[in-house]
């Protein structure tokens, strides 16, 4: 059986809900040694000139690490993102399709590593078709507050999961010799203004919160770094030596390529002399000045050779010195990706509330009304990330092949309509997108919409298609039904009516929380006074204001973190999500009452499917220290597994936790630390839904 396929066996096996680790069964292995290809990059180096090596540390064609067929390097072509490529019909050799995934918040929303690993195999095997030598993706930054516009390109608010998802995407890209890229690096964690944005954020935060999902891809084995466009702590991250070097390099031990996001450094000899190798787009700062830099002797020929180095080593690595970049061989399984994308959308579409008005049988009596904002559009996010997609659902067309002459498609519908309708089914949401941070609220005229429709008809089902959480409080308690639908990508509509129809049990569950007023987040208060949101790009480059800080006074206290410490309330809480069935999680145990520092503690529970319908269960496992030396999270999410039972079948599920799953970063020592204590391990179905506990003393 092929290395790659063992994986995937493995990776299916394991995440049955048997038993659930941070899964990387083998480590990646690169087709070439780092140390042989060390040894080629300085051979290759050895016979560049000063002119081709400047050439190469900065991109070239917007999207092109530039070749030297005489030197044997090919010219490498570097495609976004996440949830697919996005085909750029300006540049040459572009793919005619590709396919348009869920978005990866709707990825996380599955919580299924093993899925994630497919989901990115699949867009490696496309990158593979469409000679795609470098994947722009993952993007893992943490969703900190609902407004980023980015939010539907990441994973969520919690560090372990964003972690978990992000290490099976590297491998699932790298184990089809594509190589990804884990970005924005560091603390990108809203699109206003982002070119001058300074993230102020304390170390432990970084090291807790912000982090953790780089480390992972990291340790996964990715092989190129983006950085960001904002300021970390004053520090612009794409020529930042203490970001660069310091940390990500030294400290979080990596030593493939690193990237600047396009156009987003401003000081060519610092961006030389910080680790950074490779400028993006490559049309401004070293093109223009490194020479003069080298020949006025402020940066040195040590530097640009480091540089230099670490992009052929990076590729060689990977074996794209060695192989065709285009194999159009992967073109035959785009209807296997097309089937990973509607298995995404069917585990992440979140089912939030449900008063039984679902599931919405075809076979039931009366008029379906359909209405709102993307019946005929696909919902999906702007920007890099934007992937077109091909043999588009529309939510029209699935409840059309669903229910038949039984739903009537209504763009303005009367309060007669509404009325007389048997059950009406909503959409609603906000196009998100890179550049834009948008307003939790939704706009006036769509806010009245839905209440209207839930105030008309006690049995209007909200689907909300959004990136991130946006205010549902004056209608959530009149909705009959809410599901979250994310963006479902080309073919997630008929996942969507599949769950409204009850012939898919939904499964998915919140990668973040959903806040009842933006002013409860942790993150409400980063627009500077006198400054307002902004549509669509503001201005060429936003460069003509100072730069703005946002003091990420909220620290650790991220997400759940912030709203259980600070007892606010939530709409509906990280982790919730509903099933057509019902289970029961009970019984926690550990395996050791006490253990000693350093050491791992395995938890089991018994889950029982109690209700009439198969389906999957997410149980999560959050630690709780009882006595932290310092300011902790009432509780941290420390493993998960998603259970798949039939009615009445009972399993227990295993999880094991390292050590590491009870430290802290300790801000004075500046390392990790495990404080002895009792911890408890709190058990449930959401962060606020916990309904088995046990402990263990660590002394
Ligand atoms: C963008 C994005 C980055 C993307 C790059 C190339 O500005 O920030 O995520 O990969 O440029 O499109």
């Amino acid at each position: 059986m092929p290395r790659f396929s063992l994986l995937r066996a493995i990776g299916l096996f394991l995440f049955s809900g048997v038993a659930v680790a941070p899964l990387c069964a083998t480590p990646f292995r690169t087709p070439v040694s780092y140390d042989e290809a060390d040894r080629r990059a300085s051979a290759l180096l050895e016979r560049m000139t000063t002119e081709q090596k400047l050439a190469l540390i900065h991109g070239h064609n917007a999207f092109f690490i530039r070749g030297f067929p005489e030197l044997g390097i090919p010219e490498l072509y570097m495609s976004d993102a996440t949830q697919g490529i996005h085909i750029r019909p300006k540049l040459p050799n572009q793919m005619a399709r590709s396919t348009a995934f869920p978005s990866p918040i709707a990825l996380a929303a599955t919580w299924n590593p093993d899925l994630a690993y497919r989901y990115a195999y699949a867009v490696g095997e496309e990158c593979r078709a469409g000679g795609i030598a470098i994947l722009l993706a993952p993007g893992v930054n943490i969703y900190r507050q609902a407004q980023n516009g980015r939010s539907f390109e990441y994973f969520g608010e919690d560090p372990f999961l964003a972690s978990r998802i992000a290490e099976r995407y590297v491998r699932g890209v790298l184990d089809t010799g594509t190589l990804p890229t884990v970005k924005h690096f560091l603390a990108n964690n809203t699109e206003f203004y982002r070119r001058i944005s300074n993230s102020i954020v304390d170390e432990r935060a970084q090291r807790e919160i912000y982090l953790p999902a780089f480390k992972a891809a990291i340790d996964a084995g990715v092989m190129a770094v983006m950085t960001s466009y904002n300021q970390v702590n004053g520090e612009w991250t794409g020529e930042s030596y203490p970001v660069i070097t310091q940390l990500l390099r030294n400290s979080l031990g990596f030593k493939w390529l690193v990237m600047t996001d396009w156009g987003s450094i401003r000081d060519p000899a610092k961006t030389i002399r910080s680790g950074q190798d490779l400028e993006m787009p490559g049309d401004r700062h070293l093109k223009a000045h490194a020479r003069r830099l080298l020949e006025a002797g402020e940066v040195n020929i040590g530097d640009i050779n480091r540089m230099v180095r670490s992009i052929l080593r990076t590729c060689i690595a990977m074996g794209l010195h060695d192989r065709p970049l285009k194999d159009e061989s992967y073109l035959s399984k785009f209807p296997e990706h097309e089937a990973v994308s509607l298995e995404t959308a069917r585990e992440g579409i979140v089912l939030l509330k449900n008063n039984g008005v679902l599931p919405l049988r075809p076979t039931g009596s009366g008029s379906i009304l359909v209405t709102g904002k993307y019946v005929d559009e696909i919902a999906r996010g702007g920007g890099s990330a934007a992937v077109e997609g091909y043999a588009i659902v529309t939510l029209r067309q699935a409840l059309s092949e669903t229910y038949g002459a039984r739903v009537e498609f209504v763009s303005q519908p009367s309060e007669e309509q509404l009325k007389a309708a048997a059950a009406v089914v909503y959409s609603v949401g906000t196009f998100d997108s890179e550049m834009i941070d948008r307003p939790f609220a939704l706009p006036r005229d769509e806010e009245a919409g839905v209440l209207r429709a839930v105030n008309a008809n006690s049995r209007t089902i909200v689907v909300v298609s959004s990136g991130g959480g946006i205010r549902m409080t004056d209608w959530n308690d009149k909705a009959a039904a809410i599901v979250y639908a994310w963006y479902p990508g080309q073919i997630g509509n008929r996942a969507l009516a599949e769950i409204l129809a009850g012939a898919t049990n939904p499964s998915g569950k919140l990668p973040m929380t959903i806040e009842r007023e933006w002013k409860d987040s942790p993150g409400y208060g980063y627009i500077p006074e006198g400054w307002e949101l902004y549509p669509g790009r503001k201005g060429p480059l936003e460069n003509d204001k100072n730069v703005y800080p946002i003091h990420y006074h909220e620290g650790v206290l991220v997400g759940y973190r912030w709203y259980e410490k600070k007892r606010i309330q939530p709409l509906y809480a990280f982790g919730s999500g509903l099933s057509y069935t019902t289970f029961s999680v009970r019984d926690a145990r550990a395996s050791r009452r006490r253990v000693a520092v350093g050491e791992a503690v395995d938890v089991t529970c018994t889950v029982t499917n109690t209700g009439a319908m198969a389906g999957a269960e997410t149980v999560q496992v959050y630690v709780r220290p009882l006595s932290p030396p310092l300011l902790r999270p009432e509780k941290e999410l420390k493993a998960f597994a998603k259970v798949r039972l039939a009615p009445g079948e009972t399993r227990d599920v295993t999880f094991h936790l390292p050590a590491d799953a009870f430290s802290f970063w300790d801000p004075v020592r500046r390392n990790w630390t495990v404080h002895p204590d009792r911890y408890e391990f709190r058990v449930g179905v959401a962060s606020d839904q916990i309904t088995a506990v046990t402990d263990v003393q660590i002394e």
